[in-house]
């Protein structure tokens, strides 16, 4: 096996009757609390033994997308319903379908698995604002971007069963059961009977009608080993502080595989056959052997403002990071005052709002390009206001922490920051009083001479 398996993770539900695979590397949820994926039910029409739902799924997280290959969601249905039909996504298998006289149905699986479609599919087979390869943006990214819809037509199967070489049905056909119901347990948990909706009157009968859960990060990837690592200078200082050695593995563990750009170790490269395969990283040789490395470069000091460099670099040769997100957490960072090249949305982190979050520009640098020579790299200028009792003593000026993609970045150990030399000159922000009185000696030396 490669450096690194390819991680599947499970959100879990509020119902146990659903599971929704994604797949992504580990994150953290301080910086996002609320963070969750929201699962809606919704049944539109009843006919007969047949209900048609459509079924909604909200990426509610702040700065965790959901990429290649995508969403997967599935469920176990208590009865015999089979998937008559579907738009705007697919179910991978369709199971046994053979007790099923007539037409077969979309899906008979017990346990059906729903996939995405990708953009461009006929049109017929899509719904409105579907189809997007599995993929969600955040809400930040991009609000068209952050929900798949599809709709499906589900109903009790007719079996059949061969008696004596003719088809009877069996017996007990009744109509579907409803969805499993939603987390809060003060709800109806009766499946819609369908007199009532017959007969329905419009709220009661959404409210009915409607199941929502939410699924959030399972916490048991804890372990997981990180994929990035940051590194920092400065112009106080010539010393480069590098990602700690090993941060993501050691180079020298013979089990990791390493791609050494300067020998032709192209057949190493396997990259993916399609757009669905998720290959394992393949990463450039370094110390810290991360597929990312976050570049923390404080460029300039103003009278009131410093200007940081912040540089996004991609070692992963088999890897393009599309929608890419980056959070910073710096105390100045409530004092910001432009962002070049990236996108920037402060999040509202209680109580000290020092934490936001960078994206890429559509069609400029929202793709992260694999590392091929060099590695791939995005990169923005951040100007800041210094704020009262600002300075660049003690490693204030670096991050405090850094994640991508939702995933934390080990960072170098703080006694390790780039320092400042110890005959200062002036980098306070108070540098006036200093040109002042440098202004009042010229002008007295000019007196004298
Ligand atoms: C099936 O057919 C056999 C003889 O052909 C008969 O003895 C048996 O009773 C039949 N069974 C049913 C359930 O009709
Ligand atoms: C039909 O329903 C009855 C009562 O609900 C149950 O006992 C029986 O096992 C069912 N039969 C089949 C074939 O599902
Ligand atoms: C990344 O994008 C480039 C340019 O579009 C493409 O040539 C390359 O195959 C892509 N790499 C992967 C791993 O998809
Ligand atoms: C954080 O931001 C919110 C909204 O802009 C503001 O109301 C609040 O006072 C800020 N808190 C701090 C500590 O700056
Ligand atoms: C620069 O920072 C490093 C790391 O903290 C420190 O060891 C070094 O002494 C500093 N250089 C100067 C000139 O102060
Ligand atoms: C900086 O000053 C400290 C004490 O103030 C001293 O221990 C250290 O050696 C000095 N470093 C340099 C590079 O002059």
């Amino acid at each position: 096996m490669g450096y690194s398996s390819v991680f599947r993770y499970i959100f879990l539900c509020s119902s146990l009757l659903f599971h929704l695979h994604i797949y992504k590397a580990d994150g953290f949820d301080q910086l996002d609390p609320h963070g969750m994926i929201e699962i809606k039910w919704d049944i539109l029409t009843w006919e007969d033994d047949t209900y048609n739902a459509q079924i909604s799924i909200l990426n509610k997280q702040a700065f965790r997308h959901i990429e290649k290959p995508g969403w997967r969601l599935g469920w176990t249905w208590q009865n015999d319903e089979v998937i008559w039909h579907i738009v705007g996504a697919e179910a991978t298998e369709q199971g046994d379908c053979r007790r099923i006289p007539g037409k077969p149905p979309h899906t008979c699986e017990k346990q059906p698995e729903i996939i995405d479609l990708l953009p461009g599919v006929p049109y017929n087979m899509q719904t409105s604002n579907c189809c997007k390869g599995g993929v969600l943006t955040t809400e930040i990214q991009d609000p068209s971007k952050h929900g798949a819809f599809f709709q499906m037509s589900v109903g009790k199967a007719l079996f059949m069963e061969i008696v004596n070489g003719t088809a009877k049905p069996s017996v007990n056909q009744t109509a579907p059961a409803a969805p499993p119901p939603a987390d809060d347990g003060d709800k109806d948990q009766q499946p819609p009977s369908k007199d009532k909706h017959d007969t329905g009157k419009g709220k009661e009968k959404r409210d009915q009608d409607t199941w929502k859960l939410t699924c959030t990060y399972s916490q048991m990837q804890a372990s997981q080993t990180p994929t990035c690592c940051v590194s920092m200078s400065s112009f106080y200082n010539d010393t480069i502080v590098q990602c700690p050695t090993c941060s993501c593995a050691c180079r020298r563990d013979p089990t990791k595989q390493c791609i050494d750009p300067t020998k032709d170790l192209q057949p190493l490269i396997e990259l993916p056959h399609s757009e669905d395969e998720v290959v394992p990283p393949k990463v450039r040789c370094t110390e810290h052997m991360c597929p990312i490395r976050i570049h923390w470069h404080v460029k300039t000091s103003y009278k009131d403002y410093w200007r940081v460099q912040v540089t996004v670099h991609n070692f992963n040769f088999v890897k393009n990071y599309s929608d890419w997100s980056l959070v910073v957490q710096h105390p100045n960072l409530k004092s910001l005052v432009q962002v070049f090249s990236f996108n920037y949305k402060p999040l509202l982190v209680f109580p000290t709002n020092d934490t936001g979050m960078f994206w890429g520009i559509p069609f400029y640098n929202n793709m992260l390009m694999q590392s091929s020579v060099d590695a791939g790299n995005v990169q923005t200028e951040i100007l800041l206001k210094k704020d009262p009792g600002f300075t660049f003593g003690g490693g204030f000026a670096f991050p405090v922490k850094i994640s991508f993609n939702g995933d934390l970045c080990v960072m170098p150990p703080p006694d390790q920051y780039p320092r400042l030399p110890n005959s200062s000159f002036s980098l306070s922000s108070n540098s006036r009083p200093i040109l002042f009185s440098m202004f009042l000696l010229l002008l007295s030396l000019y007196i004298v001479y």
